[in-house]
């Protein structure tokens, strides 16, 4: 089976999770991680199914299982299941799921769910109508068309590269209304994240995709130009942008 992005980091790192550099996050219109847990949390219940896409190594849907009846918890990364797994016997947490599967075409039963989220992963608004139950809620957390922008024009290329009037939170929209979805909440996060160091900044972008075929040793040159350009007495600042989206079937 193909090694996919995701499978090379859990491979490399054992998981996703962000404590393998240090940075600080400053968000002046309000933190957009902590607004995507409170909305997931109004709706919650311990009589509630909840399914998480594009779960990775399931650090923040073992959080959320407290909230939930059960949580179905799927990816296309074997090797960040497996990390997932891993951490959920570390937790001894049993109301989880953990399955391969992709998100816009599972197996699930049409309404089976009353909560769909995805937390940065794949937005299949079709499939996720069509899983969930009338009135349920699907809640995401997705990437900015501003993110990161500052150093992938830098270095001249990077996830989504030069799309910057291509709105995420009304490309999103546009296609949950197709989909049958109302808007319930709509919010754009505009933060900027401090890297210690370049080594923090270079450990952080070997382990996401806004450069896929970033390279420490080739980007050496570029990420110092970056470092150069963008350091201040907080550290190097990475421009971030976030939307969070609350949908209803
Ligand atoms: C940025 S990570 C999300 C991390 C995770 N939700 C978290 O909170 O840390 C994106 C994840 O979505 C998964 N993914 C992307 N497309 C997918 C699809 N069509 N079906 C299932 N998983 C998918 C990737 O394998 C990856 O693990």
């Amino acid at each position: 089976m193909a090694d996919n992005f995701y499978d090379k980091v859990a491979r490399k790192f054992g998981d996703y999770h962000t404590e393998h550099y240090r940075n600080v996050m400053e968000c002046p219109n309000g933190d957009p991680e902590k607004v995507f847990k409170e909305k997931l949390m109004e709706i919650s219940g311990k009589n509630k199914m909840a399914l998480d896409l594009g779960c990775a190594d399931g650090y923040f849907t073992l959080l959320m299982a407290l909230y939930f009846k059960k949580v179905m918890a799927i990816d296309e990364s074997q090797e960040m299941l497996k990390a997932a797994r891993k951490l959920q016997s570390q937790k001894g947490i049993r109301n989880v799921v953990f399955e391969k599967q992709d998100a816009f075409k599972t197996n699930y039963k049409d309404g089976q769910f009353e909560v769909i989220y995805s937390r940065r992963g794949p937005t299949p608004f079709i499939e996720a109508f069509r899983l969930l139950k009338p009135g349920g809620y699907f809640v995401e957390i997705d990437i900015g068309e501003q993110d990161c922008r500052a150093i992938k024009e830098v270095f001249g290329r990077g996830q989504n590269f030069g799309q910057w009037d291509n709105l995420q939170a009304a490309v999103d929209e546009k296609e949950a209304r197709k989909s049958g979805f109302k808007t319930v909440f709509v919010q754009d996060y505009f933060c900027d994240e401090y890297y210690l160091s370049e080594t923090d900044l270079d450990i952080f972008l070997q382990g996401v995709p806004i450069f896929e075929d970033f390279d420490s040793e080739k980007d050496r040159s570029v990420l110092k130009k970056y470092v150069e350009q963008y350091k201040t007495e907080k550290g190097i600042k990475l421009p971030r942008h976030r939307v969070v989206i609350v949908f209803q079937k």
